[in-house]
This record gives structure tokens, C-alpha cells and sequence, in this order.
């Protein structure tokens, strides 16, 4: 073979060595270009039947070969032996964008209720549920609040066929607790509430409240409900926060406090999330009126207590200055990431 037919067989077999697919396939090629038996060793032996003028060339030439045959198999069986390439290993293409997933946050009412439920733990109050659903019996009557009142209203109460209702409140819970279980009882209850409210940017046909309820012989006093607010209200929304107790009325309680915040947002000068009066009402409150104790049996003699219901969603407007209370609701997920 002289120079030019060994360079002709060079072409050919590092072709073959590009084409093999399969590691098996490649040992083939090896056998065929450089085996005992292969091209090479005939390739060597014809140099010498070769004119002297073209055997140097040709010994090159076979030598070129020899080399260029043996480093393509080299590199094409580790091209054929090497893992499958993973994410982010060895063979991955780092230049091209990553995979982008979205970050799930929790939404500021869930944050606000959690929060809450660490706060009240920490004194000494666990968590009781009841249903959404309930009977005016538990939503209103146990709860002292009489037949003529404005809240049975159908304008004001989303009422069932069966004659049942759509809680208005939290507190129907209250009597649900006091039923099944004896005194101590110190509970708070986070759940959703409905009202046949116009929704506009402070009210929601549906909204979640924390009731909190305490019972014991010697259960509280106004002023112990007053110290367990105050003391939440500076845990949710820091020392600097004001707290104010106005008077009203409760049929469930005696006497009956309104409880306000001041507001966060604009640290009590005025703005349009307080509506410009430095204050947010935040939470209905007052001493368990003996009624309600007639009510689930319990003895009002020997027993005392508070209770309150908050408004959650109030809570997170002050806590994260949030104007509207729509936006809570709207699930915009440009609105929502910013709680992440
Ligand atoms: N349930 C009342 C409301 O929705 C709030 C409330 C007031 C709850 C006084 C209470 C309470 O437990 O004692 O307006």
C-alpha cells in the first residue's frame, strides 16, 4: 500500500469509528483496522515490497495511521461508554436558562391566623372548631341575642332551607366548647364568618374571625381581657402599637367593649386605611354575660370569664398596609408573592 491508500484507509476507518454505535460494534472496528489479523500488521508487511522512493513516505504515512486510528477509538468509546447526562452534572449545558418554579407564599389571613395561634398558645389557649353551618340556636339564641335583633334579619344572615344558617361570627363556637366540655375552659376559634354584606373595600361577604373564650372559678376579669389583648396587639403588631377599649354593647357579654388598634400604617396620624381617625376597630370583647352560662349549664355562680372575636382580615390590613380588604380575596398572584 503506498502513502496515498493508507491515507484513503485512514478516512475509512475513522469514519468507522464514528459510525460504531454500540461499544461491541466499535471492537469490530479495532479488530478490522488494527487486530493481529487487521490492515495494520498487512499494511507494515507490504512496506517492504515497496520501490525505496515510496517506502518512507508510506512507513509515515502507516505510522500516521496507526496513531489517528488508535486515538478515535479511544475517544469515540468513551463518548459511547459515558453516562446519560443529568441535570446540572457532567454534561449538562450550563449556558441554557434553568427551570424556573414558582414559590408558593402563604397567604397574609392564614400568616395573620398561625401568628395568632402561637401568640394565644403561648398563655395558655388552644385551638376549638365548629362548623360553618350552623343553628340559629347556637348562632344567636344560646348566644342571648333575641328574636327581634337586627342580626337575624334576613338582610343581614345568609339562611339554608333547612332552616339553618351561615355563621355570622365565631362566637356560636363559644357555646359548642362550653357544651362538651366542663370548666376550665380557655379556647380561641379561627374560622370564616358570612354576612349578606355589599362587599366594597372594608367589608366582605365573607370574612374569618378568632374568638377567644375563657372560663374558669376564678376566669377573668375585664381587666384580665384587657391585659390578653393588649398583649396580643403588641406581640402581632409591635411594642409601639396603641391600644384602646370603647364601650358597647354585646347580647352575649356584660359589660361589652369594643377593642381598636392603632393604626400601623400610618403610625396613628391618619390615612385611608384607618380612614383617618389613627384607630381600627379590631375586636368586639366583654365578660361572659350569666345568661350564656344558663345557656350550656354551667354554674354562673361559681364561674367567671371573657371572651372576644377578632376580625382576621382587619388584623392583616393594619399588619401589612393593605388599603383594600378586596385584594385579600382577588388571588393575584403579583399581590400574593410579596407574603412569601
Ligand atoms: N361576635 C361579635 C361580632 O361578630 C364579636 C364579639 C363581641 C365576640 C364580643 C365576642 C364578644 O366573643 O365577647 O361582632
Amino acid at each position: 500500500m503506498n502513502k496515498d491508500r493508507i491515507e484513503e484507509a485512514q478516512a475509512e476507518a475513522l469514519e468507522a469509528c464514528k459510525a460504531a454505535e454500540t461499544p461491541e460494534a466499535l471492537e469490530g472496528v479495532r479488530i478490522t483496522y488494527l487486530g493481529r489479523k487487521g490492515l495494520l500488521p498487512a499494511m507494515m508487511k507490504g512496506l517492504k515490497g515497496l520501490a525505496p522512493g515510496e517506502r518512507a513516505a508510506a512507513g509515515r504515512a502507516a505510522n500516521a495511521f496507526k496513531e489517528a486510528v488508535t486515538q478515535a477509538l479511544a475517544e469515540r468509546r468513551r463518548t459511547l461508554q459515558a453516562p446519560a447526562p443529568v441535570a446540572g452534572g457532567p454534561g449538562a449545558d450550563t449556558s441554557l436558562p434553568g427551570r424556573w418554579h414558582r414559590l408558593g407564599s402563604m397567604h397574609p389571613v392564614s400568616r395573620v391566623i398561625e401568628e395568632a395561634v402561637r401568640i394565644f398558645g403561648e398563655v395558655g389557649f388552644t385551638v376549638a372548631e365548629g362548623p360553618d353551618i350552623e343553628s340559629a340556636y347556637h348562632n344567636f339564641e344560646a348566644l342571648n341575642t333575641p328574636p327581634h335583633h337586627p342580626s337575624l334579619d334576613p338582610q343581614d344572615t345568609f339562611w339554608l332551607d333547612s332552616g339553618e344558617l351561615l355563621r355570622t361570627q365565631t362566637s356560636p363556637v363559644q357555646i359548642r366548647v362550653m357544651e362538651s366540655r366542663q370548666p376550665p375552659v380557655r379556647v380561641i376559634t379561627p374560622g370564616r364568618c358570612y354576612r349578606r354584606d355589599t362587599t366594597d373595600a372594608t367589608h366582605s361577604a365573607n370574612f374569618h374571625q378568632i374568638e377567644g373564650l375563657h372560663v374558669d372559678e376564678n376566669g377573668g376579669s375585664l381587666s384580665d381581657l384587657k391585659g390578653v389583648l393588649a398583649h396580643f396587639a403588641h406581640e402581632m403588631m409591635g411594642p409601639e402599637v396603641g391600644v384602646r377599649f370603647r364601650p358597647h354593647f354585646f347580647p352575649f357579654t356584660e359589660p361589652s367593649v369594643e377593642c381598636d388598634f392603632s393604626c400601623h400604617v400610618c403610625g396613628g396620624g391618619g390615612c385611608r386605611v384607618c380612614k383617618f381617625s389613627g384607630w381600627i376597630e379590631i375586636a368586639g370583647a366583654g365578660v361572659v354575660d350569666p345568661r350564656v352560662y344558663a345557656k350550656v349549664g354551667y354554674d354562673a355562680e361559681r364561674l367567671s370569664g371573657y371572651a372576644f372575636g377578632m376580625g382576621v382580615e382587619r388584623i392583616a390590613m393594619v399588619k401589612y398596609g393593605i388599603e383594600d380588604i378586596r385584594m385579600l380575596y382577588d388571588n393575584d398572584v403579583r399581590f400574593l408573592e410579596q407574603f412569601a
